[in-house]
């Protein structure tokens, strides 16, 4: 399956880097502006969240992000080798946050869900956390 890797540091300025990078990388199947800028919304959350949270702002540490096109999808992998989610359960299914006084909601991976057609969520703590989304392009 043809497929793209990216390695950036976790910092601000990448967030926009990855999600302008997988745009671009999806439009090669001319898909709809819409899925398009639901990708980009999703791949946001993600790459922030390994940022704010897995590494709390320690610019050194990597973000790995890997994208596949399959004939009528898009699977987009977000990795990072951070604290890890210790309940994914409670703290993925909507409105948990564990850092409200920087004015999170909590909001993440119910804006991913209800983005994209799928999301698997693979988490260890102080290993690291895998999120996986794949988006129909079709
Ligand atoms: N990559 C990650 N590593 C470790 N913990 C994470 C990671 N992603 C999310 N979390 C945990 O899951 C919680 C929920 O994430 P979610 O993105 O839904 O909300 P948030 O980031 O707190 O707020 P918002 O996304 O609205 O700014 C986070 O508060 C954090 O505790
Ligand atoms: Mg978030």
């Amino acid at each position: 399956m043809d497929q793209i890797t990216l390695i950036v540091k976790a910092i601000p300025e990448n967030e926009s880097f990855v999600r302008s990078t997988i745009a671009a990388y999806a439009v090669r199947k001319n898909p709809d502006i819409q899925i398009i800028n639901d990708i980009k919304t999703a791949v946001s959350e993600a790459v922030t969240n390994s940022i704010v949270h897995a590494y709390n702002d320690d610019k050194e540490k990597e973000i790995h992000i890997n994208a596949r096109l399959s004939d009528d999808s898009l699977i987009i992998s977000v990795i990072d080798f951070g604290i890890g989610i210790a309940d994914i359960e409670k703290m993925t299914s909507g409105l948990f946050t564990s850092k409200p006084e920087l004015e999170h909601s909590g909001l993440g991976f119910t804006i991913m869900r209800a983005f994209m057609d799928e999301l698997e969520i693979a988490s260890d703590e102080n290993v690291g956390t895998t999120i996986t989304m794949t988006k129909r392009l079709i």
